[in-house]
């Protein structure tokens, strides 16, 4: 850029966004690249938000979002003052990081992981401490806790992670936050927490009611569909949600992402029917991949991972080829969410036309 700016801005990589479903003759496109709900807004949200007077919109929304707050209060059984909206669960992210670190301090968290991590520490100017995966995708527990020094000022968690839809068992938890010095916090990332079927799974909520160093960030566009309206929210001592709030950006969630959480809350066994679609789809396409010989992670999210390394970049032009838009990462693997059962059908042609390594 021509103009003076941070240094730090160069160093940032742009958040790549899911491709849109690509145009191909002949066949149907799906796009399946971003972790989305492929189930549209259920009748009663939409009708929620269309009985939002329109005539409203001259209006500030309620910054604090109380009736949201005052639900998932009631929900996780825990006070109002310890849960925080954001703009979309990046955006609580976000806030967390704004609050505990800036230059001269470090974030540590898994990698690969959710790509808005390093955009959001180099954004506060802190630095991000990497640690790489095991070969199985999960977090590397003894490597977190190997990299907690004076310095470190936040961990972060991801169960289920993005993109290796690996879980975090509740003794892998455990570890870090009894190796977690007690003044420095521990978010879990929960995005897709309503898709994580694992019998031995590390619960945030859990872990929130035993340490008082725990921060749970959970969303409302995964399993309630709603990622076009941004919202999200975290669970964290009230202390931090204080602080979370005075840099948090100013009227961020609109009253029409508040109304259509509160309408998602009350409709909870319609959106749970719909994650039960989705995680049968889900073992449906394991199940047929597997029975091709690919090996991949026991998936926990509504994505599954394809460790395919060197082999990623052509599988990913088949994708393509037959109108799928999936997330690619060069020469480590591709990041496929459950989508309409037709998409799913999709994913399992175009892997069957290639040959599994021995
Ligand atoms: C691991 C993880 N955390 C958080 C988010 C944030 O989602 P949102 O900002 O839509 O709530 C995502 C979105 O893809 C994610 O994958």
């Amino acid at each position: 850029m021509a103009f003076k700016h941070r240094a730090i801005i160069d160093t940032i990589p742009s958040y790549k966004q899911g491709k849109p479903a690509p145009t191909v003759e002949g066949h149907k496109s799906f796009k399946i690249s971003s972790n989305e709900n492929p189930f549209q807004p259920l009748p009663s949200v939409v009708k929620a938000i269309e009985s939002l007077s329109l005539s409203r919109i001259n209006r500030y929304p309620d910054m604090r979002g109380w009736q949201v707050v005052e639900r998932l209060a009631a929900l996780h059984d825990v006070k109002p003052e310890q849960i925080v909206l954001g703009c979309g669960s990046t955006e609580v992210i976000t806030q967390l990081v704004q609050l505990v670190a800036g230059p001269g301090d470090e974030v540590i968290y898994p990698w690969r992981s959710f790509e808005a991590y390093p955009i959001i520490v180099a954004t506060a100017g802190a630095e991000s401490i990497q640690i790489p995966n095991r070969p199985d995708g999960s977090h590397d527990i003894d490597g977190i806790i190997a990299a907690i020094n004076d310095r470190t000022r936040l961990i972060i968690l991801n169960n289920p992670n993005n993109p290796t839809a690996t879980a975090l068992t509740v003794d892998e938890a455990r570890r870090v936050m009894e190796a977690a010095p007690s003044d420095v916090l521990v978010l879990m990332d929960e995005a897709y927490i309503q898709f994580n079927t694992s019998a031995d799974t590390a619960v945030g909520m859990d872990l929130f009611r035993q340490y008082p160093n725990v921060v749970v960030a959970q969303t409302f566009s995964k399993a309630y569909g709603l990622a076009g309206l941004r919202i999200g929210y975290a669970v964290a001592p009230e202390d931090v949600v204080d602080g979370m709030r005075k840099v948090a950006l100013p009227f961020a969630v609109t009253d029409l992402a508040q109304k259509a959480a509160l309408a998602s809350l009350d409709v909870q066994e319609e959106l749970d029917a719909r994650v039960k679609q989705l995680l049968a789809e889900r073992d449906r396409v394991v199940v047929a991949l597997r029975e091709q010989g690919w090996e991949f992670p026991q998936p926990y999210a509504n994505f599954f991972w394809l460790p395919l390394q060197e082999r990623t970049d052509e599988v990913a032009a088949a994708f393509v080829g037959y109108g799928l838009s999936v997330r690619v990462f060069s020469g480590e693997g591709i990041r496929i969410s459950i989508g309409e059962p037709e998409a799913n059908d999709g994913v399992i042609e175009v892997m069957s036309h290639f040959t599994p390594a021995k």
